[in-house]
C-alpha cells in the first residue's frame, strides 16, 4: 500500500498531520520520513563500487567554510574488524554489517595546510572543535540517506567514543583526529518500527524560545509514544527502582545521569581540542 505524505508525517510524529503541499513531495521527503536504524543485516555484500558512490555523495555534504575537516575510516581487513568486535562485544550488529565505518573530525589537515604555508592554525578550540564535528555529523547524514536510496540500512555507533583512546591508537590517527561515530552499514533484515520524534511544538519555535508546557508536551508524547515503541526494559533499576510509566523521558533521564565517554573527553583534550 503506497502511503500519503500525510501519512508518513502522522506516522512520524504519531499524531494526525495534514501536509497541505501534498503534492511538492517527492521521494527524498518520503526517504526521510521513514527513515530508521538498522540493526540486523543480510550477509550480502555491499559491491565496492557502490560503497564509493555512496561515500562520493556522502562527502558531498557542505563543510564550514570549505575547511572539509573530515575522514572516513574503512574498517575493513579482518584485523580491524576483529578489533572493533573485541573492543565493543556488546554491540552484536558491529560484528554482523558487512561494512564498518568510521567518521571522524578531522583537525589534522587544515594544521597541515597552515605549516605547508607558514601560518599558525589560531581558531578558538570549541570553534575549531565544533566545526570539525558539525562537518562530520553532516557527511554521516548525508551517508545515510545515500544508503537508504539504494536499500541499504545504517545504525550510527558513538559508542565508539568509549574506546576512543584504543581506536587512536589502533587506527594511527594523528593529533587533531578523532572517531565521532562508526556507522554499521548492510542490507536489512528485519523491518524495524519508526521511531517516533518529539512533537513539532516543542522543537520548532517561531522566533524566540518557547519555553511554555514544555513537562505537558513531553508527558503527552512519552504516552503516544509508548502506545506505538514502548521501552521493553528500563535503565539502572538498581538505581531508580522500576516504573509503571516508564516512558521516552524517563528512560533519557536515567540515561543521561550517567557519565559516559570519558575516554573521548580525555583524548579530546590531549588532542590540543583544549576546551
Ligand atoms: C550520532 C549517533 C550515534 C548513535 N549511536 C548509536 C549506538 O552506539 N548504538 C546504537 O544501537 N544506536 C546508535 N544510534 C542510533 C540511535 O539510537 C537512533 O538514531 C535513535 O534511537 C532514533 O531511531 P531511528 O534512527 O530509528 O529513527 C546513534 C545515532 C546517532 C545519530
Amino acid at each position: 500500500m503506497s502511503h500519503t505524505i500525510s501519512d508518513l508525517v502522522s506516522r512520524r510524529f504519531a499524531e494526525h498531520i495534514n501536509v497541505d503541499q501534498e503534492q511538492l513531495a517527492n521521494e527524498t521527503h518520503r526517504l526521510q520520513l521513514q527513515h530508521r536504524s538498522y540493526r540486523q543485516f543480510l550477509t550480502k555484500t555491499v559491491s565496492e563500487e557502490t560503497l564509493r558512490l555512496l561515500i562520493a555523495c556522502s562527502l558531498s555534504a557542505p563543510s564550514k567554510s570549505d575547511l572539509q575537516q573530515v575522514s572516513i575510516i574503512h574498517l575493513e581487513s579482518n584485523q580491524s574488524r576483529d578489533f572493533i568486535q573485541g573492543a565493543l562485544p556488546s554491540i552484536p550488529w558491529i560484528e554482523t554489517a558487512p561494512v564498518l565505518l568510521l567518521f571522524c573530525g578531522d583537525s589534522h589537515r587544515i594544521q597541515s595546510v597552515c605549516k605547508m604555508h607558514k601560518t599558525n592554525f589560531a581558531h578558538s578550540p570549541i570553534d575549531a572543535f565544533l566545526n570539525t564535528a558539525t562537518d562530520t555529523a553532516m557527511v554521516l547524514q548525508n551517508f545515510i540517506i545515500a544508503a537508504e536510496a539504494v536499500g541499504l540500512g545504517c545504525c550510527p555507533i558513538s559508542a565508539v567514543r568509549e574506546i576512543t583512546e584504543q581506536l587512536v591508537e589502533f587506527c594511527q590517527m594523528p593529533k587533531g583526529v578523532y572517531p565521532l561515530a562508526g556507522l554499521c552499514i548492510g542490507y536489512p533484515d528485519e523491518e524495524p518500527d519508526i521511531s517516533i520524534r518529539l512533537p513539532m511544538s516543542a522543537t520548532l519555535h517561531k522566533n524566540t524560545y518557547d519555553t511554555k508546557n514544555l513537562e505537558a508536551k513531553i508527558s503527552n508524547y512519552n504516552m503516544r509514544r509508548q502506545e506505538i515503541n514502548p521501552y521493553k526494559t528500563q535503565r539502572q533499576i538498581e538505581k531508580y527502582g522500576s516504573s509503571d510509566t516508564y516512558g521516552w523521558s524517563n528512560d533519557k533521564a536515567r540515561q543521561t545521569s550517567k557519565k559516559e565517554r570519558l575516554s573521548f573527553d580525555h583524548h579530546i583534550r590531549k588532542q590540543g581540542f583544549d576546551i
